[in-house]
């Protein structure tokens, strides 16, 4: 295909399943809550609301074993705050089972929030335990509760108490490289009574930099009888089954690369049935970016949209030759028509192998309308295309 992203070297069709597979890729269970795959789209803030998930599920079909709520602020929970209660909001036929993750320091409110969850018929609650924003923090929630193992005990034990369904909670390393505490906080909520862990394999300090420690995750998962779920750099289907055929983990969750390609959960069931792993067009691209859109243009203020949608087209065009200049020209387009101006007429020229024309026109042409401006002479060999879309 020209003009997409080269694919991980090792990540060819495969003809037969990877021997043994089916003994490590199995169900597992939180709780009373069966997690049918082993694969986990990870909660992130400002991405995965349920426009994102349900586009992630389409995507991946069947292969998104457990969903999570970006993390929602108890205070706002509480204090019936508009905006977080939003946040709650998903679609009780399609994306199961479903995890809400809260945060927060208050106990009280904790619990309180942590009711609010179940009474909206989500299955699970998780707490974070790993924000490492520093208004959080300061407050005393997020990766602060890593520092204060026995007041996050506490706060699992209560909640578990107050709620019928089950409780997790995720975690990062430490705080710091010097106070890697992972494994002693983890056997501390398991004891308090938390039915999962999740652990990201980096210290709240190291932020998102260096690499995440799969060493420490898998120390972390022998150390509990609950299930553990390893959070970090899986980038490709093949990183994600290597983990957890090699670690001692139930589940593998995954952020940052279910954004740049939403198929990533579909592809690894791929590899695991020995199919070739599906490749995705331009066409398809284009098909589920219009379909988030339209997911979020039901519950989102039309002036919200374009954030969203730029921060998933970002992720989705890195590698693409003049991806960069797309999302320049998408980043100032006014609003969502403007920005499918752009990205038709860029995918569309991706297709027909013109990408050098389209950069030259879009560079020479005015500045403000995708799609006049981007639609150039040599592309229109790809317009026909993007009619299609
Ligand atoms: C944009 C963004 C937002 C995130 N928001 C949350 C969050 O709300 N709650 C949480 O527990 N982790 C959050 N994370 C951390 C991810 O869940 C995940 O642990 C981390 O990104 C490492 O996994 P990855 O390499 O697969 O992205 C966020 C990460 C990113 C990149």
């Amino acid at each position: 295909m020209p003009n997409a992203p080269e694919l991980h070297p090792t990540l060819r069709p495969e003809i037969a399943p990877p021997p043994g597979v089916q003994d490590y890729v199995r169900p597992f269970s939180v709780g009373p809550v069966r997690v049918e795959r082993p694969w986990v789209l990870a909660p992130m803030s400002g991405v995965t609301d349920s426009a994102f998930r349900r586009t992630v599920q389409s995507a991946s079909t069947g292969g998104v074993g457990l969903l999570v709520t970006e993390f929602i602020s108890v205070e706002g929970l509480t204090r019936k705050n508009m905006k977080s209660h939003m946040r709650m909001a998903f679609d009780p036929a399609t994306e199961q089972p479903l995890s809400v993750q809260i945060f927060g320091a208050d106990i009280q409110r904790m619990v309180d929030a942590a009711q609010m969850v179940e009474a909206c018929g989500a299955q699970v609650v998780d707490i974070n335990c790993g924000c490492p924003a520093p208004k959080v923090v300061r407050r005393g929630g997020g990766a602060e509760l890593m520092r204060q193992c026995d007041r996050l005990g506490s706060m699992v034990e209560k909640i578990a108490a107050a709620v019928q369904v089950p409780v997790t909670v995720k975690i990062r390393s430490g705080w710091s490289e010097d106070s890697i505490n992972a494994v002693a906080v983890a056997q501390r909520c398991e004891e308090a009574g938390a039915q999962m862990i999740a652990v990201h394999g980096r210290t709240r300090t190291q932020l998102y930099t260096g690499r995440a420690d799969w060493l420490l995750v898998d120390e972390v998962a022998r150390s509990v009888k609950v299930p553990v779920v390893g959070s970090g750099d899986i980038c490709t289907p093949e990183e994600a089954l290597w983990q957890l055929r090699n670690t001692a983990v139930a589940g593998i969750m995954i952020g940052r690369a279910a954004i740049m390609n939403p198929w990533i959960f579909g592809q690894i069931e791929d590899l695991v049935a020995g199919r070739p792993v599906r490749e995705v067009s331009n066409a398809e691209r284009v098909r589920v970016l219009r379909f988030y859109r339209d997911l979020e243009a039901q519950h989102v203020p039309e002036h919200a949209i374009p954030g969203r949608l730029k921060q998933f087209l970002a992720r989705m065009t890195k590698g693409f030759a003049h991806g960069g200049l797309l999302r320049e020209k998408a980043m100032r387009a006014h609003d969502t028509e403007e920005m499918f101006g752009w990205i038709d007429s860029f995918f569309a020229a991706a297709d027909a192998d013109c990408l050098e024309e389209w950069a030259l026109q879009v560079r020479s042409g005015p500045e403000e309308h995708g799609t006049t401006a981007a639609r150039s002479d040599s592309a229109a060999a790809g317009a026909s295309i993007a009619a299609a879309y």
